[in-house]
């Protein structure tokens, strides 16, 4: 039994809506999600700040095991500093592709066409390094992590493909390096780099299909 109150609580506020109108409002946002894709090749055109900030907020807004907010972004647009991660970024990689890679996960990232080279860590104008917040001096003991943090990206995934800017959820490995490019105590974790602008005019993308809903999805 805890000794801590529960919160006072607020009514919640309802957006119901009619079945016909929600139908069309859910295949809106699947179409237009199913547009997204990760893109490798960036423009440096800027990206407004505040659609930074708004994206980043959606994504703040994720649930989260107990609350916790276990994540933390940070924006990195300064060149000096994007040169930085790309080194290290493209040192790690190097060594992955050439030696650490098993013949299995070669074979399965080979159709994306990826190798060690990493340019849109520079080109893009942003990369949005993601933390894990752990328990730490100033930080409290975290519940379900990494499915918050995951859940977190997701939303900011869609806000900014709803904003019509382009990402790439990029995992260098190991992704210790990333505390020491955005001087990140050790209580946080790497989780994920994403380098966010507009596709660059000749930029393609591999001819990718999804699984039909019929194969991921089941009624019971
Ligand atoms: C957790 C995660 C890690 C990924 N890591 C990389 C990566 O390191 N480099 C890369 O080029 N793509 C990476 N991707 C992108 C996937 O290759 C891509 O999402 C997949 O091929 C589907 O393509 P789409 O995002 O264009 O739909 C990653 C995706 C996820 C979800």
């Amino acid at each position: 039994m805890s000794g801590v109150a529960p919160l006072p609580t607020i009514p919640v506020r309802s957006d119901r809506m009619p079945p016909v109108e929600a139908v069309q409002a859910t295949e809106l946002f699947a179409e237009r999600m199913a547009q997204r894709r990760s893109v490798r090749d960036f423009s440096p055109d800027p990206v407004p700040d505040a659609v930074i900030d708004a994206a980043i907020r959606a994504a703040a807004s994720a649930p989260s095991g107990a609350n916790v907010q276990p994540w933390r972004f940070v924006v990195v647009s300064s060149p000096e500093r994007k040169r930085r991660l790309r080194e290290a970024a493209e040192a790690e990689e190097r060594e992955f592709y050439d030696r650490r890679a098993t013949a299995e996960w070669l074979d399965a990232i080979a159709p994306i066409g990826t190798d060690w080279r990493k340019p849109f860590l520079e080109t893009a104008p942003l990369v949005i390094v993601v933390f894990e917040v752990h328990q730490g001096p100033h930080s409290p003991k975290p519940y379900y992590v990494k499915e918050s943090v995951g859940i977190a990206v997701g939303l900011l995934l869609a806000a900014l493909h709803h904003a019509g800017l382009a990402t790439l959820t990029h995992t260098p490995s190991p992704m210790r390096f990333l505390n020491e490019v955005c001087e990140r105590p050790p209580e946080e974790r790497p989780n994920l780099v994403i380098p966010v602008g507009y596709p660059a005019d000749d930029a393609r993308v591999p001819d990718l299909r999804r699984k039909p809903l019929a194969e991921v999805m089941l009624r019971c």
